[in-house]
């Protein structure tokens, strides 16, 4: 992946860094970021949307991995932001991005989130659901203001990764139903607030998806009812934002395709059917998380334990697991990984990588080819950029470990390590004596 390579040390670099002088420095287990790829990444999908003469954003699915450091990286490569909480629109303030390339997203915002996106002049709401439509309304009327939105629709495509499933209504905790008139009279109640201005329309999908046929069905459904819809209400989006969801290869057994050829198969499509129904082309608005920062994380573990089952499976434990990748348990996600300080030695057995959580399900991967290993030996798991970090939990009173940017040869921490302290950090004893 990326800037990855042997080094003459015959350890794994990455970034221009030993993987070695990092375990060094910062200690197991790490998070390892290529803030190169990362760069590679967001330039590829904008440099598609040049190409192709299609006014875009591009906007970070911070939900994927969202720390300052990342946010900075994202505004410094001209990407949007989509955030999903208050928590997230918090650390977008703490790192300076422009407030005007904020998105926000979820299901069931709150009124102090509504709020905080008001006060700081947001780039726009994507309103989810009647509840928010009408939340959002009277806020900006009691604060004289009008908010620039999108209206997330349910297009009732549903991406099962490979297959799509086209249903009559699309059972989804998300978004107006386009099929059963929801989505239209969500347009008609935005036309006529004088506090909301409508921008276009969201749709997303699913996530790590690894062809276009889904993609181009949803926007096919959705271009086909503006068009219905502009001759009703003389209303045509100036924004279509087709969401996130574009695959990674965790695995051999992943084939996506490359950022750019996703964006350029989608955007011809939508080019093709506005074209033929004599519609302009609107801004194409995309969302990608795990395509941005996914294949660029790497995490630096220490092998510790080993127990043999008598011919059944060798398990070798490391000093983090589902609390720093809840991934394989939550969605049996699979995983590859090498030896970090010696990934040229020939395989000589299978083990099972156990976390050391106290759930048998806190396996990372399970029957990993690896050369016969030793506690000096550092476990690089590959491709754990994306919902790793951001997913990570103090199940067991773990300390989430730190993250650290590599890039032309430099480290930087950009998450410190959590500390003893920090687990205990809200914890206050309870004294009966003391009422407060
Ligand atoms: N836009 C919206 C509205 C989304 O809901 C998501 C992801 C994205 C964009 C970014 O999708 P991406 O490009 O990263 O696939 N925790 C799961 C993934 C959940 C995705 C949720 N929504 C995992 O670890 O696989």
């Amino acid at each position: 992946y990326g800037t990855q390579k042997v080094n003459e040390n015959g350890h794994l670099q990455i970034g221009g860094v030993d993987t070695m002088e990092l375990v060094k420095n910062y200690g197991t287990p790490l998070y390892v970021y290529d803030v190169q790829l990362i760069r590679e990444r967001a330039r590829s999908f904008k440099h598609t949307f040049e190409k192709l003469g299609v006014r875009s954003q591009v906007a970070y699915a911070s939900k994927a991995f969202s720390s300052i450091a990342m946010l900075n990286l994202a505004e410094e490569e001209g990407l949007s932001l989509d955030v999903v909480s208050g928590g997230e629109l918090y650390t977008a303030l703490a790192a300076q991005f422009p407030t005007k390339k904020i998105h926000f997203h979820g299901n069931n915002k709150s009124r102090e989130e509504l709020l905080m996106a008001i006060e700081h002049k947001i780039g726009c709401v994507v309103v989810d659901n009647f509840y928010e439509l009408d939340l959002l309304t009277g806020l900006c009327s009691e604060k004289d203001c009008k908010m620039d939105i999108l209206l997330r629709i349910t297009p009732g495509i549903e991406a099962h990764t490979h297959d799509y499933i086209l249903t009559g209504q699309e059972d989804s905790k998300f978004g107006f139903d386009l099929q059963n008139g929801q989505a239209e009279e969500a347009l008609k109640l935005s036309l006529e607030s004088d506090h909301v201005n409508l921008l276009g329309v969201h749709c997303h999908i699913g996530s790590q998806i690894f062809e276009t046929t889904g993609f181009v069905l949803a926007a096919h459904k959705i271009i086909d009812k503006l068009h219905d819809w502009e001759k009703k209400y003389s209303y045509f989006p100036s924004v279509l934002n087709l969401g996130g969801g574009f695959g990674i290869r965790y695995t051999e057994e992943d084939v996506p395709l490359a950022p750019s050829d996703y964006v350029e198969k989608i955007v011809i499509e939508v080019k093709r059917h506005t074209e033929s129904l004599d519609l302009p082309m609107p801004e194409i608005w995309i969302e990608p998380g795990r395509s941005l920062v996914g294949e660029a994380g790497t995490t630096l573990y220490s092998i510790g334990s080993s127990k043999q089952v008598p011919d059944v499976r060798k398990y070798l434990a490391v000093d983090g697991g589902m609390s720093d990748n809840i991934r394989p348990a939550l969605y049996e996600a699979k995983y590859e990984a090498a030896l970090a300080n010696r990934p040229n030695d020939a395989v000589e057995e299978y083990v099972s990588i156990a976390g050391k959580c106290c759930e048998s399900g806190d396996m990372l991967i399970w029957d990993l080819p690896l050369p016969k290993t030793n506690n000096d030996d550092i476990l690089a798991v590959f491709c754990t950029g994306a919902y790793g970090y951001s997913m990570s939990n103090n199940y067991n009173r773990i300390p989430r470990p730190p993250v650290v940017f590599v890039e032309n040869g430099e480290a930087q921490l950009v998450i410190r390590r959590e500390t003893y302290e920090d687990i205990i950090r809200h914890d206050l004893p309870y004294n009966v004596n003391v009422q407060s």
